[in-house]
């Protein structure tokens, strides 16, 4: 498997393969690879010829300088874990900040049309126009014909369909399912950050999510997020940022529930100094 750090390097062996008109996927990832990015990547392998997955950690998306100096960055075995998957053509793409950013490293200013007005858009600054950034970014460097992104983070999903058709990229975005832990945790990078007591604590998130979603079909929305906010006010250790209840498609908050729209409802929780975000669909 090659590991290519300069897109330079990449682009060459890119562009070879793609004059033989195969197809192209890319897989966007931070690295720290867990099974929920694995099947990403082997979704993206049951459907292209070649799949190229960038480990990026990228700094304009953190609007927390601690958060990004403690993610983890584990390329060594990232690439052996790579390396485990039966099949396919894999080619990493692990840039320095240079060659993505050169010596500018700030976002552009996106709009995605609402979408990235609530839950994380409101309580990280600047996160989505760093998303926007990078993964636009990626696009014009690997031009892929498909790229793969998770349920896990739907907002972030729902805002590359929207930077994709606002930008007429040429590229498929494929949703994937949320991967969990066997006890329901959904699998994340941050995941290893977490304190035994606080990974102990963890799955209750899921928990309340499955609860408030059998709530939502006899109660009202005010009620269900009520009562989600008063089972958080209760926890010892996990601190609730934010419940929604937001529309699927245009992620605005629910004002009055209507039959024929679909809703989703999305979690953000600091277990210790660890964030931890989650969503279910409700109906
Ligand atoms: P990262 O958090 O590494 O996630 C990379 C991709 O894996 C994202 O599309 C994310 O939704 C998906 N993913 C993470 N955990 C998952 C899980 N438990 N189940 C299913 N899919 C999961 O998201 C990012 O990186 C960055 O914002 C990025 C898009 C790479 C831009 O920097």
């Amino acid at each position: 498997m090659n590991v290519f750090h300069k897109k330079s390097d990449l682009n060459k062996a890119v562009n070879t393969f793609k004059s033989a008109y195969q197809t192209l996927g890319l897989v966007p990832t931070m690295g720290a690879l867990h099974s929920g990015h694995l099947a990403l990547i082997k979704k993206a392998l049951s459907e292209n010829n070649l799949v190229v997955v960038s480990i990026f950690v990228n700094p304009t998306q953190f609007d927390n300088t601690s958060d990004l100096q403690k993610y983890p960055r584990t390329l060594e075995s990232d690439v052996a874990m790579l390396k485990t998957l039966p099949e396919g053509e894999i080619m990493v793409y692990a840039p320095s900040v240079e060659d993505i950013y050169g010596d500018n490293v700030n976002s552009s200013n996106f709009s995605f049309d609402g979408l990235e007005d609530n839950m994380e858009g409101e309580f990280r600054t600047g996160h989505f126009d760093g998303v926007g950034t990078v993964v636009k970014r990626l696009f014009e460097i690997v031009k892929p014909d498909n790229a793969y992104f998770g349920e896990k983070d739907f907002q972030q999903l729902m805002i590359i369909k929207k930077l994709v058709e606002k930008h007429n990229i040429p590229v498929n975005i494929i949703g994937c399912p949320i991967h969990r832990e066997t006890d329901g945790l959904a699998m994340s990078s941050r995941n290893a950050r977490l304190e035994p007591e606080y990974r102990k604590a963890a799955p209750f998130i899921y928990k309340t999510l499955k609860s408030a979603k059998t709530k939502f079909g006899t109660n009202s929305d005010v009620k269900v997020i009520e009562w989600v906010k008063s089972k958080f006010a209760k926890h010892p250790l996990l601190k609730l940022e934010y419940f929604t209840i937001a529309d699927e498609e245009s992620l605005q908050p629910i004002n009055r529930k209507s039959k024929s729209k679909s809703y989703r409802a999305f979690i953000a929780v600091y277990a210790g100094e660890i964030r931890l975000i989650d969503n279910i669909a409700l109906n």
